[in-house]
């Protein structure tokens, strides 16, 4: 999950660098480095590893020494071998300073590559994995091997998922990059006179409208204002281009405070583009282009398993509960790591559905492997075309959110909603279970959502008392039911990762089975009852909180007239179908976890110890 970026041209690579690297800090800032190709033809290496200051103090001491080169590379790190520390950080030099490395991914076999270094007389510099490469490709450096070729030899002695770049002595005018398996990307630039590698296309918006996303197995040089793309046997390929449609606005806050406000903001925008291109406001119909399975197929299909991380995951869950009611297929959503490793049964006429916006996760991607394998139709609900997750799937369902740069999903999660609710209309029409005048119908009240989403943000203020005082505790409950669940269980993560107060998400039939016993005034309980089918067994949980002494902020509808008298605090949506109230109930949700974040000193767009993409398992 760590951040990458390399630049080749003709002006000082060091602030290009910095500025590439604070677009990709979200995927990780634990500590933060960058190495440059002096004029004399040496590598310095400037890193700090302090923490969350750490690209910032990277950028005065830099600053400060009027470092300057014209080939560089740089890292932002989230920690996954070795403490944040200075010497941790990357990039990491040989020991003859030949060749300088920065990596993301886990080097599987590093204590055998460590040990082996160790006995031949290498002195390590730091407790990474990482560094053994900058060991073992200076090694081949010596023995006169291009960089490029130094690099493919090195990996082809480690075991693990990763992505690397590279500068070397040897060659001062290039960088090599080079993508072994899931551990993320790289995606490759140029303009007339400069070329730029990064983890992410955010960072190149500023450069270039073209790019090129390496695949596993394949190796790049970048020289100034070219490319050129190789095998790991030295082949030479064309990369396929692809145009970098998110506008470099959409990378910037605008006129809001964080990434994470301007994100939930424009949640009603998102749903508008998931909307565009399925759905015929006019005619009443849905249709679901990207998708070209004949009705046969489609009608074959016994089973939908939808699988996903973290918030994902809850969106998965939503739409498994919108597919099993909808379409009348036995539906379930379930988690990527636990999928991949427990040898699920797959028949060749379950459908698959990968949830992902990044398309990198690495257990997801794992998960959806395997049932490649198993010889099931897959279909990849994501945000990031150009990713791994779109080239294992038969067919992949953009959700249209744009770039999302806060590390906690919000956006991304409505957006995926409203796709998967689209698939599960366009699924029941297909296999004949509602009738266009239903569709029409369900298109109508879709055709209200952005609003709807909009008149609930415009009310904010119900949410910033209710956070002002949740504030206050360390555990709180969120109860949901039905397709409620994985909202409560999404702000009860909200939370968790925004504010740092441990929140739980339960069924709230879960109650009697041994949640009562922490009922009391020491822990708050958030509750999503808006008027459905379920709002009575709510209101009998909630009873059993209050009467257990417990405080209960409710979510209710505006027609709610009795939650009101019953609760401690009222948090309004407006009334709508049952289906569609997932969506509002969502939000007060996020900008509850957001507000509180913000009452504690949080940081909403980088919270600890977490990263936008998670490409380890
Ligand atoms: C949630 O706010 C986090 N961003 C995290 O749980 C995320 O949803 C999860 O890591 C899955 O990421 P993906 O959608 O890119 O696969």
């Amino acid at each position: 999950m760590c951040g990458l970026f390399a630049y080749v041209g003709s002006v000082n690579a060091v602030p290009i660098l910095l500025d590439g690297l604070r677009s990709v800090e979200y995927r990780g800032y634990d500590s933060a480095g960058i190495s440059v190709i002096t004029e004399s033809g040496s590598i310095e290496t400037r890193k700090r590893g302090d923490h969350k200051a750490s690209l910032n103090n990277l950028h005065s001491a830099v600053t400060d020494d009027q470092l300057f080169g014209l080939v560089g590379i740089g890292h932002t790190r989230w920690a996954t071998h070795g403490v944040v520390n200075h010497a941790n950080s990357h990039p990491h030099s040989s020991v003859d300073g030949s060749i300088s490395i920065a990596h993301n991914g886990i080097i599987e076999n590093f204590l055998d590559i460590r040990d082996e270094l160790l006995d031949s007389g290498v002195e390590l510099s730091s407790e990474t994995d990482s560094e053994v490469i900058a060991h073992l490709a200076g090694n081949y450096l010596a023995t006169g091997h291009s960089l490029r070729d130094s690099l493919v030899k090195t990996v082809g002695q480690l075991k693990g998922n990763m992505v690397v770049i590279a500068v070397a002595t040897s060659e001062p005018s290039k960088v090599v990059g080079l993508r072994l398996g899931n551990a993320g990307g790289i995606v490759v630039g140029k303009n007339e006179d400069s070329a730029f590698m990064a983890s992410d296309t955010v960072a190149l918006l500023s450069h270039t409208a073209e790019v090129v996303y390496l695949e596993s197995g394949q190796v790049v040089e970048i020289e100034s204002g070219s490319f050129r793309l190789f095998d790991f046997n030295g082949k030479p390929i064309e990369g396929k281009s692809v145009k970098t449609d998110q506008s470099f606005r959409a990378a910037q806050k605008g006129k809001y405070p964080d990434f994470m406000s301007k994100e939930i903001a424009e949640q009603p925008e998102a749903i508008q583009r998931a909307i565009a291109g399925r759905v015929n406001l006019v005619s009443g119909e849905l249709e679901m282009p990207e998708i070209t399975l004949s009705a046969n197929q489609i009608r074959s299909i016994d089973r939908v398993l939808i699988t996903g991380m973290g918030t994902s995951l809850h969106a998965g869950m939503f739409g498994a509960s919108m597919i099993e009611s909808l379409a009348r297929i036995p539906a379930s959503a379930e988690n990527s790591s636990e999928l991949r490793y427990r040898n699920p049964v797959i028949g060749s006429n379950t459908l698959i559905i990968a949830v992902t916006q990044s398309g990198e996760t690495a257990d997801t991607l794992a998960a959806m492997e395997y049932a490649s394998q198993q010889g099931s139709c897959q279909i990849a609900v994501l945000e990031q075309e150009g990713s791994q997750a779109a080239r294992i799937a038969d067919f992949t369902l953009p959700i249209h959110a744009g770039q999302e740069i806060g590390v906690a999903s919000t956006k991304t999660m409505i957006a995926s909603m409203t796709t998967l609710l689209e698939l599960s209309i366009f699924l029941a029409r297909v296999r004949s279970v509602i009738d266009v005048d239903r569709v029409k119908q369900l298109v109508e009240q879709i055709s209200t959502l952005p609003s709807l989403v909009a008149s609930t943000l415009d009310r904010n203020g119900e949410t910033s008392d209710v956070a002002k005082h949740l504030a206050k505790f360390t555990d709180l409950l969120y109860l949901g039911r039905g397709s409620q669940l994985p909202i409560a269980l999404e702000g009860a993560l909200k939370m968790k990762e925004l504010a740092y107060i441990h929140a739980e998400g339960y069924p709230a039939g879960e109650m009697k089975h041994g949640v009562n016993a922490l009922l009391g005034a020491d822990m708050p309980t958030v509750v999503c009852a808006p008027n459905n089918h379920l709002y009575e067994k709510m209101l009998s949980n909630i009873s059993e909180v209050k009467a257990r002494g417990g405080e209960v902020m409710a979510i209710v509808s505006d027609s709610d007239d009795t939650l009101e008298r019953i609760v401690d605090q009222v948090i309004r949506i407006p009334d709508c179908s049952e289906f569609l109230q997932p969506f509002l109930t969502l939000v007060p949700l996020q900008l509850l976890a957001y507000t509180t974040a913000l009452e504690l000193g949080r940081d909403p767009d980088q919270p600890r110890n977490l990263a936008k993409t998670v490409t380890v398992e």
